[in-house]
C-alpha cells in the first residue's frame, strides 16, 4: 500500500491548523513537515513552538522531515512537540548511527535522508538501524522543483540493497516534484511512501490530487 504524505512546506502558513485538518479529511495517511534552518538548506521555516500548536489539528502522523544543521541537539524537542517519526539528513550527521539511535530510544521510527548527490552506497552501515530511508527526489529546501531522473536508480540501487539483507520491511520515500506521473515511476522503482507538496496544495480537490497519486 502507497502512503501519502502531504508536505505542509506548500500549505497556507496564515491557516496551518485548518490546511491540516483538510488534508486529513482529504484521505492523507501521514502529514509530512519540513522542518529547515536556514542553513543545512538556504529555506526558513518552522519549529518545535508551531509543530505542537498544531498538533490537536489532526490524527495523522506526523512524518517530520529535519533539513537542519546537527539535528542531534533537537531531537528531543520535535519528538516533545509531537512528532510521529523523525528522519535526519545522512549530510547533516558527525555521527548518523548514534542520532539514529537518539531517535528510536524516544520510541519513534527513525529515518535517514540523503540528498540528490549522495550515493545509496553510504546508507549500507546503518541500514539496520533504519525505519526509513527518503531519497530526495529534488534539492531540499524548497517546493515545487523539478523532479530528478536520476532518483529512479537510486531507488532501484536501494530496494535491491534491502532485498539483500533481508530488509524489505524498511520504507523507501521519496520528496521533491511528486505527481501522478512522476508517482507512477517512483512506484515502480520501489517507493512506498509518497510526499507530495505543491501537487496536493496546489490542486482545486486535495482528496484527487491524493487519489491520482496512489
Ligand atoms: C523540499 C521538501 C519537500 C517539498 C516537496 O526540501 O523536503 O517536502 O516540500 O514539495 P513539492 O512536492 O512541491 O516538490
Ligand atoms: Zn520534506
Amino acid at each position: 500500500m502507497t502512503i501519502i504524505a502531504p508536505s505542509i512546506l506548500s500549505a497556507d502558513f496564515a491557516k496551518l491548523g485548518d490546511e491540516i485538518a483538510a488534508i486529513e479529511q482529504a484521505g492523507a495517511d501521514w502529514i509530512h513537515v519540513d522542518v529547515m534552518d536556514g542553513r543545512f538548506v538556504p529555506n526558513l521555516t518552522f519549529g518545535p513552538p508551531i509543530i505542537s500548536a498544531v498538533r490537536g489539528a489532526t490524527k495523522l502522523p506526523f512524518d517530520v522531515h529535519l533539513m537542519i544543521e546537527q539535528p542531534e541537539r533537537s531531537i528531543a524537542d520535535y519528538a516533545a512537540a509531537g512528532a510521529d517519526r523523525i528522519t535526519v539528513h545522512l549530510e547533516a550527521c558527525t555521527h548518523l548511527h548514534r542520532t539514529l539511535h537518539q531517535i528510536k530510544d524516544l520510541g519513534l521510527p527513525a529515518g535517514v535522508a540523503l540528498n540528490p548527490a549522495t550515493p545509496i552506497s553510504l546508507l549500507e552501515p546503518v541500514l539496520e538501524d533504519v525505519d526509513l530511508v527518503l531519497v530526495m527526489t529534488v534539492n531540499p529546501g524548497f517546493g515545487g522543483q523539478s523532479f530528478i531522473p536520476y532518483s529512479l536508480q537510486k531507488l532501484r540501487d536501494l530496494r535491491s540493497r534491502l532485498h539483500e539483507r533481508g530488509l524489505s520491511g524498511v520504507s523507501v520515500q521519496v520528496d521533491g516534484g511528486i505527481n501522478p506521473s512522476t508517482s507512477a515511476l517512483v512506484r515502480e522503482a520501489g517507493a512506498d511512501v509518497l510526499v507530495a507538496g505543491s501537487y496536493v496544495f496546489g490542486h482545486d480537490s486535495p482528496a484527487a490530487a491524493i487519489a491520482a497519486l496512489r
